[in-house]
């Protein structure tokens, strides 16, 4: 007889059973609820042993790292080590355009660079209360990961590589020993939610959209630089912005702007440009396995379209995506 209301103080019991009494846990946060909740259980489990770590991988959204870093250290006591690593993904992304390919390089430095925070954190801790071994990796994984991971890993190919399932952790764990910690494994986004808010987590944080581990690199087709990531974070931030204030946030499950491969010719004053297309996509769902296409007024649509021809140098054209999942998948890679 499985009651919501039991389920913090029987994870976190069950957290310190496994984890037992010094071992490390390392663990990735994003700012998203999973991994804020994912950290915060862990936080009152175990205190200062888990560690949380965020990392830069220059596709994050306008500010989201500073963001990040405050909220979880005020509010929920959790003092984030941010690793500044964009500049080292982009390079490695440089000249890039394949969805896989990108999705498995990013995983592959995220492995890397954990593997290097856990030996650093191992370091840190030694000759102090809390010295031992990163023994444990938590991972925010949902109940829908784990299904939508089973039925993407058949005997036909891998449709896309999942960050949160299986991918990222498998040579972490087979090199290191690192064994994965999941304690969000049978639950679905709104119960996640619903814990968010037990553990006294704000709001805003609760009802956030979810941002993928790779972050824009999937929401930009085609190659992925410093300036397009620039644009795409800018056009996303306006959109995100006139979403709020239009009070629609939270009749959407997630909404975004990207970059198309192609550019167009525009128009400004007497200027002929050749600039990029920024591609809106904002869907409802309940479970992110299928989802509609938000139905905005077309008015709605067409001042983000000024908003960001205007305000982001270098955008010509503005279209929005009216593609459901299936067919479409809600990221654009
Ligand atoms: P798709 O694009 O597959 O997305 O329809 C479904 C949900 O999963 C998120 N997503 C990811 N989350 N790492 C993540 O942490 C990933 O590699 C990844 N790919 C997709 C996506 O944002 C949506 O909420």
């Amino acid at each position: 007889n499985w009651k919501m209301g039991d389920f913090v103080q029987l994870e976190i019991a069950r957290i310190r059973d496994l984890v037992g009494d010094r071992a490390l846990v390392l663990g990735a946060v994003s700012g998203g609820v999973d991994s804020t909740v994912g950290a915060t259980l862990m936080r009152q489990a175990i205190g200062d042993r888990f560690k949380a770590i965020l990392i830069d991988n220059g596709c994050m959204r306008f500010n989201e790292c500073e963001e990040v870093k405050e909220t979880l250290g005020k509010h929920l006591g959790i003092d984030l080590t941010v690793v500044d690593a964009g500049e080292l993904f982009l390079r490695l992304l440089a000249g890039v355009s394949d969805p896989e390919k990108k999705r498995k390089i990013i995983g592959s430095i995220f492995v890397d660079l954990f593997e290097k925070e856990a030996i650093r954190i191992e370091e840190e801790a030694k000759n102090t209360p809390n010295s031992g071994k990163v023994e444990w990796f938590l991972q925010g994984t949902l109940y829908p990961d784990v299904i939508e991971s089973l039925s993407f890993r058949g005997p036909s190919a891998t449709i896309k590589t999942h960050h949160n399932v299986g991918g990222l952790p498998e040579r972490m764990m087979k090199g290191q020993g690192l064994r994965l910690i999941e304690p969000l494994r049978l639950l679905f986004k709104d119960e996640v939610r619903a814990i968010g808010r037990q553990l006294g987590i704000h709001e805003s944080l609760v009802n956030r959209h979810p941002f993928p581990g790779p972050g824009i690199a999937i929401r930009i087709l085609g190659d992925v630089t410093k300036e397009r990531v620039e644009i795409a974070r800018k056009a996303d931030f306006i959109f995100i912005t006139m979403i709020k204030e239009a009070g629609l946030y939270d009749q959407i499950s997630q909404a975004y702007a990207g970059l198309d491969t192609s550019r167009s010719v525009g128009v400004f004053g007497d200027q002929r440009v050749w600039g990029y297309i920024v591609i809106l996509r904002a869907v409802r769902t309940k479970d992110f396995m299928s989802a509609e296409v938000f139905d905005f007024d077309n008015s709605f649509l067409m001042n983000v379209s000024r908003a960001i021809c205007n305000q982001v140098e270098g955008v010509s054209r503005v279209v929005y995506d009216l593609t459901s999942k299936p067919p479409g998948t809600i990221e654009l890679e």
